[in-house]
C-alpha cells in the first residue's frame, strides 16, 4: 500500500477532465498536499513523442495502437507515478488503463486481451478511485478538430460511453460516476466529495495495516 492517493478521471471526449482535474488540483494543493496532475498518452518524454505518433500520426493498426498505449502507460507508471505515490504525493491522471478497455478493447474490437496487457505492463497497479465524468455525447463537438483516436471512434461515442459505466459497475467501491451534465461547480462538489472519500478510506485501510498513515485529509472546500 502506498502513501499516497492514486486518482484516475475517465470518460468519452469532451465531458470537462481538463477543468475539473485542475479545480481539484488547486483545492488539494490548497489544503497542503503534494499534487502530481498528468496524463496518458503522455505524461513523460517518451509518452509526449508516442502521443503525437498515436494522436497526430499517420494511419496506426489497431492492435499496435493498443501496444503503444500499453507501453506509454508502462514507462509512465514506473517512472512517475509510482515514485510520486510513494513520497506521499496525489496523483491526478487524465485517463488510464479504462479507456483502453473502452477504446482498444471495446470500440476497436480488440476484446479482452487489452486489459491483460495494461494490468501487465503496470505490475497490476490500480486507482484507490476512478471518477467516471459521464454525459451524453455530444454531437457539436464532431465539427470540431478531433484526434485521430476521436475523429475514428466518434460514432460510437455512446458504446464508450456505455463501456465506461459498465466499468463503474463492475467495481462500485473504486469508482465514483458523475452527471458532467451540470454547472462546473456542482460537478466539482461530486468529484471532491470522491476523493475525500478515498482519502478516508485509504487511511482506514492503512491503519487496519499497522501501515502508516497517509496525511490527514484536506478539509472541505466549498466548491
Ligand atoms: P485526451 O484527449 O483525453 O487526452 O485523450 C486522448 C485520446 O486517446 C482520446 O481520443 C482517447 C484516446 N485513448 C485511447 O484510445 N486509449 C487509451 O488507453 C488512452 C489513454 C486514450
Amino acid at each position: 500500500m502506498s502513501a499516497g492517493l492514486f486518482v484516475v478521471f475517465e470518460g468519452g471526449d469532451g465531458v470537462g477532465k481538463t477543468t475539473q482535474l485542475k479545480r481539484l488540483s488547486d483545492a488539494l494543493q490548497s489544503a497542503g498536499r503534494e499534487v502530481v496532475v498528468t496524463r496518458e498518452p503522455g505524461g513523460t518524454a517518451l509518452g509526449h513523442q508516442l502521443r503525437q505518433l498515436i494522436l497526430h500520426g499517420d494511419h496506426v493498426a489497431p492492435r499496435a495502437e493498443a501496444l503503444l498505449y500499453a507501453a506509454d502507460r508502462a514507462h509512465h507508471i514506473e517512472t512517475l507515478v509510482r515514485p510520486a505515490l510513494a513520497r506521499g504525493a496525489v496523483v491526478l491522471q487524465d485517463r488510464y488503463i479504462d479507456s483502453s478497455i473502452v477504446y482498444q478493447g471495446g470500440a476497436r474490437g480488440l476484446g479482452d486481451q487489452v486489459e491483460r496487457i495494461s494490468r501487465w505492463a503496470t505490475g497490476d497497479l490500480l486507482p484507490d478511485v476512478t471518477i467516471v465524468l459521464d454525459m451524453e455525447p455530444d454531437p457539436s463537438r464532431m465539427a470540431r478538430d478531433l484526434d485521430r483516436v476521436e475523429g475514428e471512434t466518434s460514432r460510437q461515442a455512446d458504446k464508450i460511453r456505455r463501456g465506461f459505466l459498465m466499468l463503474a459497475q463492475r467495481d462500485p467501491a473504486r469508482y465514483a460516476v458523475v452527471d458532467a451534465a451540470r454547472p462546473e461547480g456542482e460537478v466539482f462538489h461530486d468529484v471532491f466529495s470522491a476523493v475525500r472519500d478515498a482519502i478516508r478510506r485509504a487511511r482506514e485501510a492503512g491503519a487496519s495495516q499497522g501501515a502508516p498513515t497517509s496525511p490527514t485529509p484536506p478539509s472541505p472546500v466549498t466548491p
